[in-house]
């Protein structure tokens, strides 16, 4: 659910008999159907849908495994939890950012943005508790890229961080890495190691003991 350009739907598309790849923006529908093509994939179905339709109208189906990787969206995790719950008939799977996630901190502040950093994996874990819900938890260390040729590359690399940055955040953010940038070895970086992890957890639906 919310698969993106299919960051896990194609690498899983080998491994299991068939995928429903479910997102609201056909942008990233398109991209799931181009890695289709180009890896001669033909068991990964795409489906326009939002967390907040009905699934039923959907036809979203039921699956032995539901995902939601780095998805889960808005103030009611409960309620998409428990759509991926009833859809699920083995296990589900949900990733969601510990604490700042993938985000710079100083960095996004530099830009002048006021930085929310939205929930930690231990709120979903306690819902999923409250839920009855003994959850498996696993965490994943991810790697950025964090050495660029030029200033500009490293502005670009971080632009995913800013929807819709303004000018003026450009150039405070530009600032800011003019400030911090050094060279080593001629590459530029910043001189602080970005850590991110994810929190994976998981359940499998006929093994809880006490639902
Ligand atoms: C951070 S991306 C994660 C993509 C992929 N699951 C991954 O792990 O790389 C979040 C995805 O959620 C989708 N999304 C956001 N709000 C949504 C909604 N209300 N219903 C369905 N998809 C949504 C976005 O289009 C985007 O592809």
């Amino acid at each position: 659910m919310a698969c993106g350009g299919g960051t896990i739907a194609i690498p899983l598309a080998g491994r299991v008999k068939s995928i429903t790849a479910v997102d609201f923006s056909q942008q990233m529908l398109d991209i799931v159907n181009w890695w289709c093509r180009a890896g001669h994939i033909d068991n990964v179905k795409t489906l326009k849908g939002r967390w907040e339709d009905d699934w039923d109208h959907l036809e979203i189906g039921s699956h032995d495994v539901t995902i939601a990787s780095r998805s889960l969206i808005g103030d009611d995790a409960k309620s998409l939890i428990q759509k991926l719950d009833k859809a699920a008939r083995e296990a589900v799977y949900i990733s969601v950012a510990v604490g700042a996630g993938p985000f710079d901190k100083p960095l996004f502040a530099s830009s002048g943005r006021k930085f929310n950093m939205g929930q930690d994996y231990v709120h979903y874990y306690n819902i999923l508790y409250e839920m009855g819900i003994q959850a498996n938890v696993a965490f994943i260390p991810e790697r950025h890229r964090s050495q660029w040729d030029s200033l500009e590359e490293a502005l670009n690399d971080q632009r995913w961080m800013f929807h819709g940055i303004t000018e003026e955040e450009e150039d405070r953010v530009r600032a800011y890495l003019k400030r911090h940038l050094i060279k080593v070895m001629g590459r530029w970086r910043l001189p602080y190691a970005r850590q991110c992890r994810w929190a994976i957890m998981w359940w499998q639906k006929d093994r809880q003991a006490n639902r």
